[in-house]
């Protein structure tokens, strides 16, 4: 049997899915009053810029994404194109909500809106996203990629793979889960 080499990224799609969903649910709350806590957005920030980006999609474009370039798929006009245009997008949104909440917490007032377009952006962004990986492009990836790569890629996961980094994110997400 070939060896899967897009089941670890699934997995991490979810608790990647999971942050989000607080993202979403904190945000309602601070628009309807009822929530006003910046740790948890710097946290949040924390979270996809080491878990999401460093750690995910890391491997992603430094492994899954070259050798699918390696083995047919176009680099410019493709699916990979889209994929890191979005990584992007994501960047900057996270980039102008640490701005925000930053300046919130410098006492600047009236970055709530900010911080709301922001979050949400990235929250709908990163949804879409990952339903594009899980559904179309992971599948294409197991279809496409040889047995003879395979090995390789999963050991470069295994490099990229830090279990006290995911520990770390895992206890963050649980602890707001649990608010
Ligand atoms: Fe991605
Ligand atoms: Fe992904």
């Amino acid at each position: 049997m070939s060896k899967n080499v897009t089941q670890v990224m699934m997995d991490e799609h979810q608790l990647i899915l999971r942050m989000i969903s607080l993202v979403e649910t904190n945000t309602e709350k601070m628009e309807a009053g009822l929530f006003k806590d910046c740790n948890f957005y710097l946290d949040a920030i924390d979270f996809v810029r080491n878990y999401a980006d460093c750690f995910h999609h890391a491997k992603e474009e430094d492994v899954l994404f070259v050798e699918l370039v390696k083995n047919g798929m176009p680099e410019k006009s493709s699916p990979i194109e889209a994929m890191l245009m979005e990584h992007d997008q994501g960047r900057a949104y996270i980039k102008n909500l640490e701005e925000a909440v930053l300046k919130s917490i410098q006492g600047l007032e009236d970055q709530q809106p900010v911080i709301a377009e922001n979050a949400k952006g990235y929250a709908a962004l990163l949804r879409g996203h990952i339903q594009k990986e899980d559904q179309i492009l992971y599948p294409l990836a197991e279809r496409v990629l040889p047995e003879t790569v395979r090995s390789r890629m999963t050991d470069a996961y295994e490099k990229a793979t830090d279990p006290d980094v995911e520990k770390r994110y895992v206890a963050m997400v649980e602890k707001y889960e649990g608010c």
